[in-house]
């Protein structure tokens, strides 16, 4: 993102990590189901929060907010590389496992994020230099991470922001190590491979940037669908986009886009998650009520767009309580105000954006 300094086809096998509607009605038609209440219960939309290590250490009320709130639980930062590999040959899986384990302990689901990104990379993956290395690399990450979490991570984020800022101006992909070394192909990689190491993973492409009317985002969405298109072409398995849905309050959806985008992305067999919800307010007024108000129409707006062709399976929120965000260094406000980007606020009270989350939850 711009303020950041991260700066025929073949019909798709379905994951088992969800089932899709009509797998879900036949079941109910089958009376698969137990007792009158559970064959007439709507599926609900699945909502989650992204959590940080050292907040879900330090903080109770935070322990408690995922636990009352959530049905999914996504570690932040402790899948990316610079976590997992301190150095090249070390895997540290200690501090997602405890995320992991405290989510199963308390019955929720859980994603992981990410397995190719540029960003989140630790030092020694500067060393990286030719196109064999890279691969290599690349690989044996994907084949010991997803293979580690096979069967305890049912969703994977595999390949993430792999298209630039704006392909209209700098070309498709994104300059980073994976595509500098090995071009488009390192996607196509990473989805072979993590589909052999876990055969049964709903593997996403996420990205941000896909729901405006700026020509940049439509280029996007475009180069998107033609990403999926490229993997499916070759066979090789894309079961879901992750919108991940950092959201300018000061843009306007482009709902007629959103919705033609769902639609084109539904036709080629792949599922839709919201997976990094917050709302950018640094050009929003003061007044905390006002924004509030603005924040929960914008996710409103969106949501709206987004599941006009019918409901998603899941929106994660990228952290809880507007306490602790990401966007209070990366998108500061000009004024002293402090950044409102998600559903509780500091205090662990909930927003009238947890109220339009809630809503589009109950829809079936
Ligand atoms: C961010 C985290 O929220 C920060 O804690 C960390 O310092 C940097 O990364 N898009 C992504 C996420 O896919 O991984 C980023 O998360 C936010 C933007």
């Amino acid at each position: 993102m711009n303020a950041r300094a991260l700066p025929s086809r073949v019909p798709m096998k379905q994951s088992t990590f969800l089932p899709d509607r009509r797998a879900l009605l036949a079941g109910l038609a089958a009376g698969a189901l137990a007792g009158p209440a559970a064959a007439q219960a709507p599926r609900r939309m699945r909502y989650g929060a992204a959590a940080m290590k050292e907040n879900f250490l330090d903080d109770p009320l935070y322990r408690d907010a995922l636990v009352k709130h959530c049905d999914v639980i996504v570690p932040m930062n402790d899948l990316k590389w610079e976590a997992l590999r301190p150095t090249r040959g070390q895997f540290a899986f200690e501090d997602a496992d405890r995320l992991l384990s405290f989510a199963k302990s308390n019955g929720k689901a859980v994603r992981g994020h990410t397995l190719c990104w540029y960003g989140g990379m630790p030092a020694w993956t500067k060393g990286i230099s030719t196109r064999a290395e890279a691969e290599r690399e690349l690989t044996t990450h994907i084949e010991r991470v997803a293979g580690n979490y096979a069967g305890r991570i049912p969703s994977w984020d595999v390949v993430n922001e792999a298209i630039a800022h704006d392909p209209e101006k700098q070309g498709v992909w994104r300059d980073t190590i994976w595509s500098r070394l090995l071009g488009p192909e390192h996607i196509d990689i990473a989805f072979r491979t993590a589909a052999a190491a876990d055969p049964k993973a709903e593997l996403v492409y996420n990205d941000y940037d896909l729901e405006t009317n700026e020509p940049r985002e439509e280029r996007r969405r475009t180069e998107v669908l033609n990403l999926v298109r490229r993997l499916q072409d070759k066979k090789i398995p894309i079961h879901a986009i992750g919108f991940q849905a950092h959201l300018y309050a000061e843009k306007t959806i482009d709902a007629d886009g959103v919705a033609r985008f769902v639609t084109a992305l539904k036709a080629l067999g792949l599922r839709i998650l919201v997976t990094e919800l917050d709302v950018i307010d640094w050009r929003l007024p003061a007044s905390t009520a006002e924004r509030d108000r603005l924040a929960a129409r914008h996710v409103e707006s969106f949501l709206s767009a987004l599941t006009a062709s019918g409901p998603v399976d899941t929106l994660i929120t990228w952290g809880i309580t507007d306490k602790y965000s990401w966007i209070h260094e990366t998108f500061k406000r000009k004024d002293p105000a402090i950044s409102r980007p998600l559903p509780l606020d500091a205090e662990y009270r909930a927003k009238p954006m947890m109220d339009v989350i809630q809503r589009f939850r109950r829809q079936a």
